[in-house]
């Protein structure tokens, strides 16, 4: 595994939230990306069962470890695609789902769909990683990781949430 790669360890990766990092793709473009992880108890193999599709249709985003099920999405919205979810404290989350705070879009965290919103029926767009050794890593062919935490430039203007959750 890429030393370079490593996001975090498993163990800091949140149920109720979002580890946001960033990442580079081969045009030199840094964009932001989440990890979440989220209960897989009930065995199921996997959301994405439904045909390929820019979420998970290929199930890149989904590592299973023990009864969990880590996810990785890039941090945009699919209602609003420069609108990030996790506005650098975590993403509000619901009853696993991630939540945009901006008009109230429900993701489902393992498989990436909108459950409920103005984007019902998108998909967050997923990268690939790999847990190894207690850590989790970028196996994306398209991203590289660059670090932790939010782009410090952010052109995000519309931060403030518009709805209660
Ligand atoms: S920008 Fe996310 S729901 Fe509208």
């Amino acid at each position: 595994m890429d030393v370079s790669e490593r996001i975090a360890a498993l163990e800091e990766v949140p149920t109720e939230s979002t580890l946001l990092f960033r990442v580079t793709n081969d045009e030199g473009e840094t964009w932001e990306a989440i990890l979440v992880a989220s209960d897989g108890a009930d065995g199921s193999s996997s959301d994405c069962d439904d045909g390929p599709h820019d979420g998970c249709g290929d199930d890149r985003s989904a590592e299973r470890t023990g009864g969990t099920r880590l996810s990785c999405w890039l941090n945009y919205c699919q209602h609003l695609t420069h609108i990030k979810i996790d506005k650098g404290s975590g993403a509000p989350m619901r009853d696993g789902e991630l939540v945009c705070a901006n008009h109230g879009a429900y993701f489902d965290s393992g498989s990436g769909e909108c459950t409920h919103g103005p984007c019902e029926g998108a998909y967050l767009t997923a990268l690939e990683i790999t847990v190894d050794g207690g850590d989790v890593y970028l196996t994306d062919d398209e991203y590289s990781f660059v670090g932790e935490g939010p782009i410090e430039d952010d052109g995000d203007l519309t931060s403030t949430s518009n709805v209660k959750i």
